[in-house]
Parts: structure tokens; sequence; C-alpha cells
């Protein structure tokens, strides 16, 4: 009797002790954190890695699956070409030589007094840096004129992308009233008919046309001439394998610019200008321009605007299609709320800031040197307006 409790004892400590050990160890497993494949990936704002991390080419993320930064960049960004080259025609000098006289000639507007360098000053980043411009006659225009630089390798052209291409869109600005108001394309003809300087160029510009003076002619010179407008940095050599160009800094910044996602719009060779998307993607934005919707007329096109290049961001203040604002830190600070519904702390301000400096690129100057127009003929009639 006394033996079989000592036996009872034993067996139930047994039993008891086994699935204790069975429990802790099952307690254990379970409550060791999972492993990290199975985490969610992190999409909240992470700290940007060191630059020890990038050029070793490591984890953009901490957590799994693991991003390895240079790559993405390469995905995402590519150098500045020498040239925008059109699918439709061959660009050549003599056509970027007659197209540069157009750019800066003041008789393709109405009071002979403003030319496309008027409101796109090329020994100036090629933006006039006001709010917004104002036409011949001193009325203020309805949006900000952004640079001619890099602007032919953009989808489209404008704010709103309502201008296919650099060639058509150079018509806009001559006609439109609230610009250089010529109105009539005829009327541009017969100018630069008058001006008996501009007909050997026109010819050696477009050799195949019978009558070489025309508006499709003039318009498609000043293009030919835009499609070389390129500001390469520091960044393009950084791009094309010369890590040495950008700084630690520097480089920091590109990773948060990329990790909190502004590389999701501002993307491609012109770091943007690829992609319409809305202002006010994530938090509406207070505007009362509609953007799209006003050459596509879908209620989806509401508010939505060319996302623009951010070259040389830091000399093409002020900001938006509006010009309203001034700063780029608090340009970056709104683009995080708005767009990315995110807070960005200071810190990631001031480190993407950091980085947008690196897209000031270099001002091509013989390029752009202003050039000898040709006089004018006995029958170039003066202004049509005075003022
Ligand atoms: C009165 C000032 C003014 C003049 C003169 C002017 N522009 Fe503009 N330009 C603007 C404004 C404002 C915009 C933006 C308008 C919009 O998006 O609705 C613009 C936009 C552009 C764009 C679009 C760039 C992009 O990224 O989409 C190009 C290219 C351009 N202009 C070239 C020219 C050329 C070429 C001429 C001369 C034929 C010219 N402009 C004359 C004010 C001007
Ligand atoms: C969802 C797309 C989207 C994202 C993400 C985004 N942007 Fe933008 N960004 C735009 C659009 C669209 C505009 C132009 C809006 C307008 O003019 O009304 C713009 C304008 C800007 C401008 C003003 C440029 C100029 O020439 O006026 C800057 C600078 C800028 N963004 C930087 C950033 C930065 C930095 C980030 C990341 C923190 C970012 N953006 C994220 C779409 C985006």
């Amino acid at each position: 009797m006394k033996r079989s409790i000592i036996a009872f004892i034993v067996l139930v400590e047994l039993i008891v002790g086994g699935a204790l050990f069975y429990n802790i160890r099952y307690l254990y497993t379970e409550r060791t954190p999972a492993p990290a494949s199975s985490q969610p990936v992190a999409t909240a704002v992470e700290p940007a890695p060191t630059p020890a991390e990038i050029s070793n080419g490591v984890a953009l993320n901490s957590g799994a699956p693991l991003l390895n930064l240079p790559e993405v960049i390469f995905n995402l960004f590519t150098p500045l070409p020498v040239e925008a080259s059109p699918g439709t025609y061959v660009v050549s000098d003599e056509m970027v030589t007659l197209g540069k006289m157009l750019f800066y000639d003041p008789r393709l507007s109405v009071n002979q007094q403003m030319s496309c360098n008027t409101c796109h000053p090329l020994d100036r980043y090629g933006t006039d840096n006001l709010q917004v411009p104002f036409s011949h006659d001193g009325t203020p225009g309805q949006r900000n004129a952004q640079t001619v630089y890099n602007a032919a390798l953009h989808i489209s052209q404008f704010w709103d992308g309502r201008s296919p291409n650099v060639e058509e869109q150079s018509k806009v600005p001559i006609m439109a009233a609230g610009e250089m108001g010529m109105m009539e394309p005829g009327y541009v003809e017969s100018i630069l008919r008058s001006i008996p300087g501009y007909a050997p160029f026109f010819a050696a510009a477009f050799p195949s046309s019978p009558e070489p003076i025309t508006m499709d002619n003039a318009a498609m010179a000043i293009g030919a001439f835009e499609r070389r407008l390129m500001t390469p940095s520091r960044f393009d050599l950084f791009l094309a394998g010369d890590r040495s160009q950008l700084t630690p800094e520097e480089q920091q910044g590109l990773a948060t610019f990329v990790n909190v996602g502004c590389s999701n719009c501002h993307v491609g060779v012109t770091v943007g200008g690829l992609l319409y998307k809305k202002l006010g993607e994530i938090v509406p934005y207070d505007t009362s321009d509609l953007g799209r919707f006003n050459v596509t007329g879908l209620d989806e096109d509401k508010y939505v605007f060319k996302v623009p290049s951010l070259r040389n961001v830091a000399r093409t203040f002020p900001y938006l299609h509006d010009g309203s604002i001034q700063s780029l830190e608090e340009m970056v600070t709104l683009m995080g709320k708005h767009q990315l519904g995110k807070d960005l702390s200071r810190e990631q301000v001031v480190s993407i800031v950091t980085f947008l400096h690196t897209l000031t690129g270099e001002i091509p100057l013989d390029y752009i040197e202003p050039p000898q127009l040709p006089e004018n003929g006995p029958s170039t009639p003066g202004p049509l307006v005075k003022n």
C-alpha cells in the first residue's frame, strides 16, 4: 500500500513535471518575437541609413525585405542627356541658332518689348522668380512661370500639361493676350518676313520648306533650341557612378527623399515632370485652380497638376502653380503633409533640402549667349501697342 502511494506520487510528479516542461517550452516559443520576415513591411517614416550603409549598398529599410539603395537610385533617376531629342524630326545646329534668336527677340510681342527671355531669363535658371509674371500690358498672370531648362524632357508642357511638347508650347505665349499678345500667326509671320536678316537663317534651318518663314517653323526652331537647354549637376555625375560627388549629408538627404516617398512622384531624369498628380493627394490643399480638369473635363483630374521637375528647384522659387510658397523648407514640409500624410521632422526637412541643392546644375553660358538680332527692314512695322 505505502509503495503504491509512493509510486502514484512519483507518477503524478512525472506527469505534472513533463506537462510543465512542455508548457514552458511552448510558452517560450510562442513569446519569442516572430521572425523578421513575418513582420509587416515598415512604411512609416524611418531614419535614413547612415552614409556608410549607403555606400556599402546596405538596406534602405532596416526591416525585411531589404532594398539596396544604390540599385533603387539607379532605377529611379537617370543622368540628363545633352539633348531631349524629339521623335519626329532631327534637331540641327541651324534650327538651334535660329531658335535662340527667336527666343530672345522682343519683336515677337505686340509692344516689341517682351521676349521669351523676359519671363524665362536664361542666365537666371530660366525663370523670373516672380509669384506670377506680368503680361505685355502689365496685367498679372494666373500662374507661376516654370523654368524652360530641362523642360523638353517633361511628358507635356505647362502646369496642367495642356501642351504636348515644347514646339507646340512656344506658340502659346506669343499669341496669348496675357503674355506677348500677338493674337494672329499671320501677324507674326509678316513681322519675321519683313526683317531681311532672318531669311537666310530660316532657309538654313528649313532647307526643304518652299516658304521657310512660317509660324510653325518658328515654333519648331524655338523648340529645337529648348531641347538642348540642359543643366547637368553633380547629381548626374553621382548617378553615373562617381559617389564622391555627393557629400555624406547629401547622400543621406537623397536617402531621406526616397525613403519618405517623395520619389513616388518626383522621379526620373528630371526628378519630376513625368506624372500627373493631385495637389493634396492625402490631405486636401486649399487652391482654386482646378488644374488638369480644365484640360480633360474629368472629375478625377480636379486639382491635378503635372508633378514639377525638382532640377534647379533651389533657384526656381517661388513654388507651386500659383507661386504662393517662397521657402523651399516650407514647401518640403507642406509636401510631406499634403502629398504623403506625414509630419516630417525638422531634421528630415533639412536633410531633403540639402539633397535638393545638388540638383542645381550649371547654366550653359556659351549656349545661351544672347545672339545678335537682325535689324528691322524698311517695311517692318513698329509696335502695335505702345506702353
Ligand atoms: C509673360 C511671361 C511669359 C512669357 C513672355 C513666356 N512665358 Fe513661358 N511660361 C510663362 C508661364 C506663366 C508659364 C506657366 C503657365 C501655365 O502653366 O499655365 C510658362 C510655361 C512655359 C513652359 C512650360 C514648362 C514646363 O515645365 O511645363 C515653357 C516650355 C515655356 N513657358 C516656354 C516659353 C517660350 C519658348 C516663350 C517665348 C515664345 C515663353 N515661354 C514666353 C510665362 C511666360
Ligand atoms: C503624390 C505625388 C507627390 C509626392 C509624394 C510629393 N510631391 Fe512634390 N509636388 C507634387 C505636385 C503635383 C506638385 C505641384 C503642385 C502644384 O503646383 O500645385 C509638387 C510640388 C513640389 C515642389 C514645388 C516645385 C515647384 O517648382 O514649384 C517641391 C519643392 C516638391 N514638390 C518637393 C517634394 C518633396 C521634397 C516631397 C517629399 C517630401 C514631395 N514633393 C512629395 C506631387 C508630389
